[in-house]
């Protein structure tokens, strides 16, 4: 009985060791704090735009091209190999479609992205430069979100918005994950398999609230754009005619 007791205790105390579940305690208050951005409280009331959610798309696009890219470039990095699955999660070439569906052929020209979202991508290239191990902070912030919340904003996307059929949601569509469930399992126990030193384990909890945080500036960011900008120009000015909105880095 007293033997039972000891390797429950030792297998609980494992699990708060988990940096799954770690990661999912530090991260539980700005969580709180992303869903009431006004950008998901639309998304959550049903009200989304094609306005806000198209613009949403032009920082994604930036996001998941330099988190792909340094995710790439680390991923024989023995932090980043175990959460590498480019198969699975990989965003890019989802979201380009998606823009070229809203923005025409020629998409490319037409993106217009906030300061915050040139922070968020510095951000991430400095990791990748500098701590690649930290990457598993940032992948995990975007695909585990994506495969969790991201499921029910996609189908509360399409009916605001009127879409017909799910042209322009690729970003939300995972067709390489048949169970996110299981998946979200997987990916926290390849997660937790990363060897992390002491240090490194404090700076990836921080690192994983930093990265919470750089994506509420982004949708704060794009919620006053949607303010400042007229609507004319916002279909057809590139990054550059909104750089009066940047902030130095
Ligand atoms: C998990 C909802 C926004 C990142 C979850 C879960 C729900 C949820 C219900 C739990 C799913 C589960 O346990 O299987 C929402 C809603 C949002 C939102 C309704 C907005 C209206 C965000 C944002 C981010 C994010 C903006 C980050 C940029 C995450 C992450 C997880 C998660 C990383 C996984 C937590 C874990 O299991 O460790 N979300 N979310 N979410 N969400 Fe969100």
């Amino acid at each position: 009985m007293e033997q039972e007791k000891k390797s429950q205790t030792t297998a609980e105390q494992m699990i708060d060791r988990d940096l799954s579940e770690q990661i999912k305690k530090v991260t539980m208050e700005i969580h709180t704090r992303a869903e009431k951005t006004e950008l998901m409280m639309s998304f959550m009331r049903g009200q989304v735009t094609l306005a806000q959610y198209k613009l949403l798309l032009c920082s994604l696009y930036e996001v998941y091209q330099t988190l792909e890219e340094e995710m790439e470039r680390n991923s024989n990095h023995p932090g980043v190999a175990p959460i590498y699955f480019p198969t699975e999660l990989a965003r890019l070439d989802a979201i380009a479609k998606d823009l070229e569906y809203f923005y025409g052929r020629d998409w490319r020209e037409k993106i217009v992205v906030p300061a915050a979202t040139k922070r968020y991508c510095h951000r991430l290239r400095q990791i990748g430069k500098e701590n690649p191990v930290f990457l598993v902070a940032h992948a995990y912030t975007r695909y585990l979100g994506d495969l969790s919340g991201g499921q029910v904003l996609g189908r509360i996307a399409q009916k605001s918005m009127g879409l017909k059929s799910s042209e322009g949601l690729s970003f939300f569509a995972f067709p390489g994950v048949s169970n996110p469930t299981l998946f979200k399992q997987l990916y926290r126990s390849r997660m937790n398999s990363v060897e992390l030193t002491e240090e490194e384990r404090n700076g990836m909890l921080e690192e994983a609230v930093r990265a919470f945080e750089l994506n509420i500036q982004v949708f704060d960011d794009l919620q006053k754009m949607l303010l400042t900008i007229p609507k004319q120009k916002l279909q057809t000015c590139s990054t550059q005619s909104v750089d009066t909105l940047q902030i130095p880095i």
